[in-house]
């Protein structure tokens, strides 16, 4: 997690231009922020905990500065701990994304040489290593290098010495992108905080180090320092519209485009899913990789393609894949569902399989992201940029290619085309017919639970997790989802009077299954609120849904994600910013 941005050119009011790149890259964190710029022969530094919102810095005009939002992995979330971090002196300064796994015996060790920490931050052992590099006789560059090729773990740094005018970075999987300017240089963990200043552009490989001057940039091999060649890439694509666009917040704006981002898939993916089946016709064993919201889409698919292609595909989450990877061969085709493309446990994922010859594919958001970058087939979401730390519209859109491409693979891609189109349709007509305001009133009815349990079955069954996670991430009232299946088998314990228990029952070989189950929880005392095309006599509150057929976890999930938006509007917390989350999620 945590976002980085750097300048180096001429004397400019850096502080503010680096707050600024660091709102855009907030989304990777936002426990705390720090500025730094030069002062003279010293680092000034500006830094607090919370969200930047319309905070302003102070510092002086510099030729040189950088920042960094953070998201706390190593000591709590404070001012001192807060990035960046300086060294004794005071003419360095370090920004880092990652996590340092050795940060201890290096902190140890330099503790026992008489270094003074400010912070409990692992970040902070890579200053006082450079100072000593520096004070060793080594330039800054050879310090960083040493330092960096000293650290365990997924980490990219940036180092400035206000001295000299220069910024080191290197990294490790975790992004750099270096943008080149003129008679100004740039680096930031994504494109999308460079563009406004550059659109030329070079992603840093692992093992590189980029030196950044105002006037030249060079790239060297972290172990030897022998130059590199610098591969200059042209951004020839644009964030996309960035706005509320009237909104309230981007949760609201993002559920209200799924029906737009359906419709693309419907119309426009037929070569997208064409490529994406052969690959996985031609696979022996795919596996559906994804995190969080991106590991339910996986699930999803996974039921897809065995109702719709009769093919089995595993669905795996990312943190978990390295303990399943055996059976991956150079025949076999590891698929990354990612928004952000940067999610850390799924680029290892991606690594592990090409070590082993797997081919690599991605669903991805994010263009120019690591994952995009790497991947064999890369087949862009086009949600737009998704910018509420919840997923929705990405979520959709994966359900969309993956159900197009399920008919594609039977050779029924006309009935995927209109089950999407009626899904798309749906989501539309539920906004527009006053849906919103229906799922608001449940919201009211059920605002002051501490608890809520989910259930669905069969293709619906990773729409109830899904739908758990959205209501608990931004509500946070505890929400579980179930197999209906296994409520007799322990779940039901956990229901007392009142409970509200969310329902899917759509209509399919699932219905007659799910609404006993149902009938189960309200015997005990559950409040039944079904999401289904058709009422019954079991729901206490009904809220219905279009019939799709196959694509009924795609119309499901609106009534789910508008839930969690309601109960945390109505206990009065932040749609887009939840506690404790961040949507990039960069470290292991
Ligand atoms: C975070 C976000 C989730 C997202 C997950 C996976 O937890 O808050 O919304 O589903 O990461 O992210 P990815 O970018 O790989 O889809």
């Amino acid at each position: 997690m945590c976002g980085i941005f750097g300048y180096v050119g001429q004397p400019t009011e850096v502080g503010p231009m680096v707050l600024g790149a660091l709102k855009q890259l907030e989304y990777r964190g936002y426990d705390s922020w720090g500025v730094a710029t030069r002062d003279g022969g010293r680092v000034a530094v500006e830094k607090q905990t919370g969200k930047i919102g319309t905070a302003t810095v102070t510092l002086p005009t510099s030729p040189i500065g950088f920042g960094h939002t953070r998201w706390a992995t190593h000591g709590g979330v404070t001012d001192a701990n807060a990035h960046p971090h300086l060294d004794e002196s005071g003419r360095l300064a370090v920004i880092h994304n990652g996590i340092i796994e050795n940060f201890r015996e290096l902190r140890d060790e330099l503790v026992a040489r008489g270094h003074q920490f400010r912070s409990d931050t692992d970040t902070e052992v890579v200053v006082h290593l450079v100072e000593e590099g520096i004070a060793g006789g080594q330039s800054l560059v050879d310090a960083t290098r040493k330092t960096f090729a000293r650290l365990h773990g997924l980490n990219a740094i940036i180092v400035m010495d206000v001295t000299q005018n220069e910024l080191v970075a290197v990294k490790t999987i975790s992004p750099l992108i270096v943008g080149l300017g003129r008679g100004a240089n740039y680096v930031a963990s994504d494109t999308t905080a460079l563009v406004e200043y550059t659109r030329d552009v070079v992603y840093l490989e692992d093992n590189q180090v980029a030196v950044l001057r105002p006037d030249e940039v060079i790239l060297l091999d972290l172990h030897t320092g022998a130059p590199l060649p610098l591969r200059r890439e042209r951004v020839d694509w644009d964030a996309g519209d960035m706005g509320l666009g009237g909104y309230p917040d981007f949760m609201s704006k993002e559920m209200a485009e799924q029906g737009r981002v359906v419709r693309q898939v419907a119309t426009g993916y037929t070569e997208y899913a064409r490529a994406l089946s052969d690959t996985i016709w031609e696979s022996y064993g795919t596996f559906l990789v994804g995190c969080g919201t991106a590991s339910y889409a996986a699930l999803t698919g996974s039921y897809l393609f065995s109702r719709i292609a009769r093919r089995h595909v595993n669905a795996v989450l990312g943190s978990e894949f390295k303990y399943q990877e055996h059976f991956l061969t150079n025949r076999s085709l590891a698929l990354a569902l990612s928004q952000s493309g940067e999610t850390a446990d799924i680029i290892e994922a991606m690594v592990t399989s090409r070590a082993r010859g797997a081919k690599i594919g991605a669903l991805v958001n994010v263009r120019g992201s690591t994952l995009d970058r790497m991947a064999d087939l890369s087949i862009p979401l086009g949600a737009g940029p998704e910018q509420c730390v919840l997923s929705t519209k990405a979520y959709i859109a994966k359900l969309a290619i993956l159900t197009l491409t399920a008919h594609t693979l039977a050779g029924t891609p006309e009935i995927a085309r209109d089950i999407l189109l009626r899904a798309a349709d749906a989501l539309d007509r539920f906004l527009a017919e006053g849906g919103s305001a229906r799922v608001r009133a449940v919201a009211e009815q059920i605002a002051g639970a501490d608890h809520l349990y989910v259930i669905g079955r069969g293709l619906n069954y990773p729409t109830a997790l899904e739908a758990a996670l959205k209501i608990k991430e931004v509500s946070y009232v505890h929400a579980e989802g179930f197999a209906a299946g296994e409520l007799k088998h322990g779940v039901i314990a956990l229901l007392t009077a009142g409970t509200p228990c969310l329902v899917f029952a759509p209509i399919d070989e699932t219905r007659a299954d799910i609404l006993s189950g149902a009938m189960e929880m309200k015997s005990r005392g559950g409040l039944i609120i079904g999401i289904s095309p058709l009422h019954d006599p079991v729901f206490d509150l009904h809220l219905p849904v279009a019939d799709v057929g196959d694509a009924s976890p795609i119309v499901n999930a609106l009534p789910a994600q508008l839930l969690g938006y309601h109960l945390a509007k109505l206990r009065g917390y932040d749609p887009d910013k939840p506690r404790n989350l961040a949507k990039s999620v960069t470290v292991k």
